[in-house]
């Protein structure tokens, strides 16, 4: 195993090309929180436990850092509770996730953005603003701030389901096309793809996502959910509209919620110009350590 990584680590090294705006991922994460809490009034919400504090979540470790919010978005939050005034939320939750529903243990190893523990930047709405803000938000921050080139960017929505009667969610691609993006860089997937769910059952709905082509010579579209390092999955912006009961019961929820994560290693690793996570200072210090003392 070790062997493999050390394989895909000089690999990765070789490939990659140094970016201009190479940040520490400290900055990284530090940018993402300065940009919502003063730009756009959110409010900074620390990390919850990897355990979940509560029983019956539906996940044996932390997953996404929407967990600690699931009362908010099921309406179950008691009236005068600290939560209950959560209307914008930013924060940064430390995930694993290697069993249940979102399992990477097969990826891990076999690929260089997939992870057991990592770390899950995120902004909330709770019942406040919706998909056109939070897309918005989402290019804002990804080619001003940051200063990702728009044309490296793809972007995901869902093609509806017929069999949960779920229709296309046109007003996401309408709004990315608002945006300024042009029609081949927006693309329709399923329910695999884009339609969230925390677990088997509670809150989930349809979601956009966002997409980096480290070629960049135009052909990243059909590279897209393809499993392929050229173009990765950075960021996911999920529109919370229904509870789920069962498999194929969905209810509307009473009020619509965003939801949206962005993964830390991976945006690092993009600034950095490189296509693996490994090749970050999130995981140097660690290989650094063990080839001191393994020699
Ligand atoms: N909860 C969403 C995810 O984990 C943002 O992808």
């Amino acid at each position: 195993m070790f062997r493999v990584r050390q394989k895909l680590i000089r690999r990765a090294v070789v490939n990659q090309t140094r970016s201009r705006h190479a940040y520490p991922s400290k900055d990284v994460r530090r940018l993402f929180i300065e940009y919502f809490q003063n730009q756009h009034d959110h409010l900074f919400v620390p990390s919850s436990s990897v355990i979940p504090q509560r029983k019956g979540e539906g996940t044996y470790f932390t997953n996404a850092g929407m967990n600690q919010f699931k009362p908010l978005f099921l309406g179950a939050v008691p009236p005068g509770s600290l939560m209950a005034n959560y209307k914008r939320v930013v924060n940064s939750q430390k995930c694993i996730r290697v069993g249940g529903k979102h399992n990477d243990l097969d990826d891990v190893g076999h690929d260089l953005s997939h992870h057991t523990f990592f770390e899950m930047l995120g902004n909330w709405s709770f019942g406040d603003y919706f998909k056109r803000e939070s897309c918005k938000m989402a290019l804002e921050l990804l080619t001003d701030v940051y200063k990702l080139p728009r044309e490296r960017l793809y972007f995901t929505y869902f093609h509806g389901d017929a069999t949960l009667n779920l229709p296309p969610d046109i007003e996401s691609q309408t709004i990315w096309l608002e945006l300024g993006i042009p029609e081949s860089q927006i693309l329709p997937f399923g329910m695999k793809d884009n339609f969230w769910d925390m677990g088997d059952t509670g809150p989930c709905g349809p979601c956009t996502e966002i997409h980096y082509d480290h070629i960049g010579e135009g052909g990243g579209a059909k590279l897209v959910n393809m499993d392929s390092s050229d173009v990765v999955e950075i960021w996911n912006l999920v529109f919370m509209q229904y509870n789920r009961f069962e498999i194929l019961f969905l209810r509307p929820l009473a009020n619509h919620h965003v939801d949206t994560g962005l993964g830390l290693e991976r945006l690092t690793a993009v600034l950095k110009g490189s296509k693996s996570n490994y090749d970050t200072d999130l995981f140097s210090p660690l290989f650094e350590t063990i080839h001191d003392v393994s020699n």
